[in-house]
């Protein structure tokens, strides 16, 4: 398996399972000089990790991040950084089952097929936990794009949509949910507890908005700002589905109500009326807010039982025990946040490289 690397100028590559002794990242391409410590990395991870509230998976991990290198006097140095955080609360015995047959959503049975040989131990690489070391790589992403401000949030859960005009961007951090509508995250509680007691999940979507992005990164056809964004969200466990702007609603809407109008605007900048292409025309940035909806499908893993078959190939049925999270979407918000943060640092890179 030799895809684990993300970037072209601003790369990253992770490494390590769910049940191994350590996971983490190793950041290369960080611009020098810029003021980094373990300090600057934890809030991310705090706020992705397991354990901190009944709506997400029991497992307690501290999820401690180390920088090993890259990093003296407590500036980066230009060369690699690499991030280590250890694994302190796995539970192997909880997927005894898992050896002998494939949960259906899993990665068990493609792996299985490709590999012909797999680490079973929570799901090995194919693992969630694998997206804390992109939680501490997007976290030094973001002291690239200072001009950059990301926001991500839960904006429809077990198909519940947010009030876009109860939208209060401080009531993120203060419910379980990363929810911006207090009102929803009121009656997200009792969605997600009648889910667990029913054995059973739900799916979520996920939006996360960059304002700060000036015109111009991006690049046309095959590094569209677009295809980059989709590819590193559609990359996360779990999502199905990554709109740009409007997404497949533009599909529904007439060319005169899709336009974002323009008018001259301050500073010779174009004041735009509208947002439908999410900041993104043929594939740069316009300055507009960047907008990226992901799509969570619901958690795999569930106390119900599934049809499935066995490594040999019979019939049989699968419960999923072990600690597990009832809606994914839930924690993967910071992920989306961080593989935006880390796709703008390579663009503004990128950028540079060819245009100075
Ligand atoms: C933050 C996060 C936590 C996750 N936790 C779980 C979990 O507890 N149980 C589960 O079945 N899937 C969980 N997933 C999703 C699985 O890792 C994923 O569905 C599985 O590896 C198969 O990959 P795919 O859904 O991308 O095809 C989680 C995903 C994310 C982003």
């Amino acid at each position: 398996m030799s895809f684990n690397t993300f970037g072209r100028v601003f790369r990253f590559t992770t490494w390590g399972e769910s049940h191994g002794p350590a996971l983490g990242a190793v950041v290369d391409g960080c611009p020098p000089g810029l003021s980094l410590s373990e300090a600057d990395i934890q809030p991310f991870l705090d706020a992705r990790r397991p354990g901190t509230s009944r709506f997400t998976t029991q497992r307690q991990e501290p999820d401690a991040v180390r920088i090993l290198s890259g990093v003296f006097e407590g500036r980066t140095t230009g060369t690699p950084i690499s991030l280590m955080i250890e694994n302190v609360d796995q539970r192997s015995k909880d997927y005894s089952e898992v050896a002998k047959a494939y949960r259906p959503g899993h990665a068990d049975y493609a792996y299985d097929k490709k590999y012909g040989f797999r680490d079973y131990r929570g799901g090995g690489r194919s693992s969630a936990r694998e997206t804390a070391a992109r939680v501490a790589a997007g976290a030094v992403a973001r002291l690239a794009i200072p001009e950059v401000t990301l926001i991500a949030y839960v904006a429809e859960l077990g198909g519940d949509c947010i009030d876009p005009a109860r939208f209060d961007a401080a009531e993120i951090a203060r419910n379980p949910f990363f929810c911006p509508d207090p009102e929803a995250a009121k009656r997200w509680e009792a969605k997600v507890d009648a889910a667990r007691k029913a054995g059973s999940s739900l799916g979520a979507v996920v939006e996360c908005v960059a304002t700060g992005v000036p015109a111009g990164w991006g690049a046309p056809l095959y590094a569209k700002l677009d295809s980059e964004l989709a590819a590193a969200c559609m990359s996360i466990n779990a999502v199905k589905g990554v709109e740009i702007g409007d997404g497949f609603a533009a599909a529904r809407l007439s060319g005169e109500r899709n336009a974002d109008p323009m008018r001259p605007g301050a500073n010779g900048d174009p004041e735009f009326l509208a947002n439908h292409a999410g900041g993104i025309a043929g594939g740069i940035s316009t300055g507009q807010p960047v907008v990226v909806r992901v799509a969570f499908k619901p958690t795999s893993s569930i106390l119900t039982p599934v049809e499935t078959i066995t490594r040999q190939g019979d019939a049989s049925e699968i419960i999923t025990k072990g600690r597990h999270d009832p809606c994914v979407g839930i924690r993967g918000t910071p992920v989306v946040e961080a593989m935006v943060a880390l796709v703008l640092a390579d663009q503004k890179l990128l950028h540079r490289a060819q245009c100075g």
